[in-house]
């Protein structure tokens, strides 16, 4: 049903995504007003619009929506669209306890987050940031075999990816076609199909020349994981304290960082609090561990006086800005079999426009179907 056929659909939506998705919304009738700044809007500009009787609301991972959003909503609120895979802002039980469905970007990103993590892994191990300092700031002597420095190699060494969900299993995919041994430990489920299907694909690869030295993938415990790996990749999602049996919070902390080699690096391009930050910098500064790679943080932006901005350990520290799935297609193509803003406002049209028959539990993007049982 059209949206002209039936009522303007009222939108809020906290951040710009980009004129091809916004338009659609437009073109079929919705009064859709957007928060133009770049940064978030106040808590309390986002309960005023929900008060004052929208129908749906899209936010981003920066906004806290929970019972007090929700109770500003109620009769008229239907929806919260997430212009995210990530929903740890988006207090669950609540959205279950006031029946609002609310969805997100699964599978879109998945690829683009996942060579970000391959690409950070790379640029973190061959100091690509040192290099084009050396360059820029004319202090590259001569050529030489080993110095000023030498990276280390991402091929054929071993990774442990953490968090076998589908960013993970992309990351999986890419660092098999770089010859590397793969560790896998996943707190809450385990895809032995893909796993196996993966060492089908080492074998053959070896077995036809492709790649000279056997390889290997298998899932092992936490500790194997970290003991085991040259490089150490998170990708699962944030799960505080009562929120999950295994609570992902502080995975990396300073216990299990001395369980990683002392050669090794860690990658994070999941969520900022998975990784215990202060930690970390004590670790890089002990060489605990030989470096690391950060797109997310416990407290976005990162704060000028954070730890992690230390001078002493930035030749090993390298820091992006929550970028990994900031790719063109990635996040803004209309398309929602590509994009995430394609994605997001299909997602709202699902539920306002009732399609699948008007039922939530049938409507590919929404989360917390359980709540429509
Ligand atoms: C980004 O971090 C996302 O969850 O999409």
């Amino acid at each position: 049903m059209m949206a002209s056929d039936n009522k303007r659909f009222r939108v809020f939506a906290t951040a710009r995504f980009g004129d091809p998705a916004e338009n659609r919304l437009r073109e079929r009738g919705y009064d859709l007003e957007v928060f133009q700044g770049p940064e978030s809007p106040a808590k309390k500009l986002i309960i005023e619009k929900v008060k004052s009787g929208i129908d749906g609301l899209i936010t981003t991972l920066r906004d806290p929506i929970d019972a007090e959003v929700f109770e500003a909503g109620k009769g008229t609120l239907k929806v919260v669209a997430q212009i995210a895979v990530g929903f740890d802002n988006i207090n669950r039980a609540d959205a279950n306890k006031y029946k609002i469905p609310f969805t997100n970007t699964a599978d879109v990103l998945t690829e683009a987050t996942a060579e970000f993590a391959f690409f950070m892994m790379g640029m973190l191990a061959r100091k690509m940031w040192q290099s084009e300092r050396l360059v820029r700031e004319h202090t590259w002597p001569s050529w030489h075999p080993f110095l000023p420095f030498l990276g280390d190699e991402v091929t054929g060494k071993t990774i442990a990816v953490i968090g076998t969900g589908r960013i993970g299993l992309a990351m999986i995919k890419k660092c098999s076609g770089f010859d590397m041994n793969i560790l896998c430990y996943d707190p809450a489920y385990q895809n032995d199909k893909f796993i196996a299907a993966i060492q089908e694909l080492m074998d053959l690869r070896h077995a036809k020349g492709i790649q000279k030295e056997k390889t290997w993938i298998k899932y092992v415990d936490l500790e194997e994981a970290l003991g085991g790996a040259d490089y150490v990749s998170l990708h699962v999602p944030l799960l505080r304290e009562g929120e999950a049996d295994r609570p992902t919070y502080h995975l990396i902390n300073e216990n299990t960082l001395k369980l990683m080699k002392p050669t090794a690096y860690l990658i994070n391009s999941s969520r900022g609090p998975v990784v215990d930050e202060k930690a970390l910098a004590k670790a890089l500064k002990e060489k605990v561990i030989a470096g690391a790679a950060l797109d997310v943080f416990e407290k976005e932006p990162l704060s000028a006086d954070s730890p992690l901005l230390d001078a002493e350990i930035a030749d090993r520290m390298r820091l992006f800005h929550h970028f990994a799935s900031g790719a063109q297609i990635t996040r803004l193509s209309v398309d929602p079999d590509k994009g995430m803003a394609g994605r997001t406002v299909q997602a709202l049209i699902d539920v306002l426009e009732g399609n699948y028959g008007g039922d939530p539990t049938q409507m590919p993007y929404v989360v917390n179907k359980e709540a429509f049982k």
